[in-house]
């Protein structure tokens, strides 16, 4: 019986992803056009330090992860942004599971900076006080981001969704959003110049540079393989600054593939909102194909 079981359930499974590559494959992807907005307005996207300085200690390097993970969850408030009026009546309810995912992303990102990677990068730096503008900033929307959510989860039901509330909601707390997501990579970056800096090659370098690392690979993983991995991904463009960043994050090409096309059909109806397509290229936003929907 265990065996019919699971023979059902992996038939489920193909049946899952074969109806999510096809709508993949009919959601033709079309490249953003000049006319219509795109995910890096109104929150403009991060400059990263390592593109910008040419330098490569691990501060900047640090803060280069970071701005990628930053910009990736600024695609996704300007992809919300922009296409939240124009949601058709049947999309509602996949929309509104997009935008969730995307506070789920932002809310975990913000918890673990405060509990893991700020005492880490603290101690390891051995200077008290680092972080506190940073702390500063991150509470400065907080409220805000819970709002949405708030909004999103006390629908009474999908249908009565209304994107020009979400869009008055988003920009109750934009400017301070905006302001921390560009700043705190600034911060990071400036952590080179601290008297406290461990020398290059030092084994306190080192450490600093492992922190960062295996903090940026966990808390996107750690959020969700089904939700916020795919958003990551799919809000991860390959062709920013000059396509530098194609492979980033460096994994191997069929897990990237996995992750975005079997881990993501479990919400496929979700994705078609995302800045970009499965091979990372910018692609229109979806629901402006709809302009009369206001
Ligand atoms: C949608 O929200 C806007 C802004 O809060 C409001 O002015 C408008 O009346 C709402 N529309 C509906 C149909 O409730």
């Amino acid at each position: 019986m265990p065996g019919i079981r699971t023979a059902l359930f992996v038939a489920l499974q193909a049946i899952a992803l074969a109806i999510f590559l096809q709508r993949a494959s009919k959601m033709t992807t079309t490249a953003p056009t000049p006319d219509k907005p795109w995910a890096d307005a109104p929150c403009p996207l991060v400059k990263t330090p390592q593109f910008a300085t040419k330098k490569t200690d691990i501060f900047t390097l640090g803060a280069t992860h970071m701005a990628h993970i930053h910009n990736a969850i600024l695609r996704g408030y300007n992809s919300i942004y922009q296409q939240a009026p124009h949601v058709t009546h049947e999309d509602k309810p996949e929309f509104i599971g997009y935008a969730q995912a995307w506070f789920r992303f932002v809310k975990s990102h913000h918890d673990d900076e405060e509990l893991e990677l700020f005492p880490k990068v603290e101690e390891v730096l051995g200077t008290k006080g680092i972080w506190d503008e940073t702390h500063k900033e991150h509470e400065s929307f907080l409220a805000g981001l819970s709002q949405f959510n708030d909004y999103l989860s006390q629908l009474p039901e999908p249908f009565d969704f209304n994107g020009t509330e979400l869009r008055r909601i988003m920009s109750s707390f934009q400017d301070a959003f905006n302001h921390h997501f560009h700043s705190e990579i600034s911060t990071i970056a400036a952590f080179a110049d601290l008297p406290s800096a461990p020398t290059p090659s030092s084994p306190e370098a080192d450490r600093a540079a492992a922190i960062f690392k295996a903090w940026g690979k966990k808390t996107v993983t750690k959020a969700g393989y089904t939700d916020v991995v795919p958003f990551f991904l799919l809000n991860l463009d390959t062709t920013y600054e000059d396509g530098t960043w194609a492979t980033w994050p460096p994994m191997p090409a069929p897990i990237r593939w996995g992750l975005v096309n079997i881990a993501g059909a479990y919400h496929w109806g979700w994705w078609k909102f995302a800045s970009c397509d499965s091979a990372g290229k910018p692609r229109a936003l979806y629901a402006l194909q709809f302009p009369e929907n206001k």
